[in-house]
């Protein structure tokens, strides 16, 4: 009886090795699962991408305070032409006669407006009227601008108007007055 007894609790070595593994392993290896699993993850959040985006963040907090900017309001302005400027802004309405403005070359619609000389027309572009926004609706053009769009258009609808840009190069001829000098021709 004890024989029978010593012999069924006698542990052999193969299941000495089971409970290793069962107790022991199983939950190692277990563990082991968990953190290849925890490191895929992490592993699919690219390093490159984060490390990218650290410098842009760490460049956005050290750049200097005081960034030159390239549009120097200092910067020497050169006056655009009346062509430039027209197909920058004017173009917007005046190109197809938009809003119940004269159309570009259409003489009937400019011919009334020219008659009134290039000084009101000038004026009238420049503070807006009706319809017609103050500098074409962008007040960075300066008055030299707008007196050369307005002498494009206005040329281009049978006047004959001397826009600035056209006396700049030479030495400013004397007496040149050009909304006296133009000769308005008749309305249709
Ligand atoms: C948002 C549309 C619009 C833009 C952009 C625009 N115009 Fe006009 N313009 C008008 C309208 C509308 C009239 C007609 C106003 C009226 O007489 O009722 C007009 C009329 C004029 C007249 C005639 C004014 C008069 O006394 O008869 C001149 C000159 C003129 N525009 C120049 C310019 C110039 C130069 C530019 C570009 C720098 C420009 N416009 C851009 C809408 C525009």
């Amino acid at each position: 009886m004890s024989d029978e007894h010593a012999k069924m609790t006698k542990t052999t070595p193969q299941q000495f090795f089971f409970a290793l593994w069962g107790g022991l392993f199983a939950p190692l290896f277990a563990i082991l699962l968990i953190v290849g699993l925890v490191a895929k993850i992490q592993g699919s959040h690219s390093h490159e991408e984060s490390m990218a985006y650290n410098d842009a963040a760490v460049e956005e907090r050290i750049h200097p305070v005081g960034e030159i900017s390239l549009a120097d309001p200092n910067a020497v302005h050169v006056d655009k032409t009346g062509a430039e400027v027209f197909a920058a802004v004017c173009i917007g309405c005046h190109g197809t006669g938009a809003l119940g403005s004269p159309k570009y070359q259409d003489k009937s619609a400019w011919g009334p407006r020219i008659k009134q000389g290039y000084d009101t027309l000038i004026q009238h572009a420049l503070s807006g009227i009706r319809q017609m926004p103050a500098r074409g609706g962008n007040p960075d053009l300066t008055d030299t601008e707008i007196a050369n769009a307005v002498a494009f258009m206005a040329n281009a609808g049978g006047a004959k108007f001397t826009p600035p840009e056209a006396k700049a190069p030479a030495a400013a001829p004397a007496g040149a007055a050009p909304a006296a000098a133009a000769p308005a021709p008749a309305a249709k």
